[in-house]
């Protein structure tokens, strides 16, 4: 199956409900290895840019106040199709239409405050990846099977 690289932050609601070690778990039970990851709070500007698709939709402010308002954990998930795979681990934008046992049905509270974000597709996931990462700070490694 095909290798991918996504861009999976971890947001200020999740980071603040200590469930970012629950939410890796998930990850790396999926198959999905972090391949890189920084700690780190957003400035206005930095989300106001990342965000930058959605600038002319309503909730755009609220979004960008939202994301600067507290630290993120920002990674980089690998594995077979791993766009497809961490959108399904997160489960649906709004939380109140999140499958059962997926990580927005688990821990968001609204679809401002929905704990994760994944990229959408394998070009946006390359932006995002390289918007936060220099290839440099993205490392490889393989699962060892006889270990886990
Ligand atoms: P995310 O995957 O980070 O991408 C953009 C974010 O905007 C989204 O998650 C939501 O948290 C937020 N948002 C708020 N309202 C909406 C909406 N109506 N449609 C899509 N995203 C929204």
């Amino acid at each position: 199956m095909q290798q991918e690289k996504t861009l999976s932050i971890i947001k200020p609601d999740a980071v603040a409900k200590c469930v970012i070690g629950e939410i890796n778990r998930r990850f790396e039970q999926e198959g999905l290895r972090i391949v890189a990851a920084k700690m780190t709070r957003l400035t206005k500007k930095q989300a106001e840019d990342f965000y930058g698709i959605h600038k002319d939709r309503p909730f755009f402010n609220a979004l960008v106040s939202f994301m600067s308002s507290g630290p993120v954990m920002l990674q980089v998930l690998e594995g077979p199709n791993a766009v497809a795979l961490n959108r399904q681990i997160m489960g649906a934008t709004n939380p109140k239409e999140a499958a059962i046992g997926t990580i927005r049905a688990d821990f968001a509270e609204s679809i401002d405050h929905n704990a994760v974000h994944g990229s959408d597709s394998l070009d946006n996931a390359k932006q995002e990846i390289s918007f936060f990462f220099t290839p440099e700070e993205v490392v490889t490694y393989v699962k060892n099977t006889e270990l886990a």
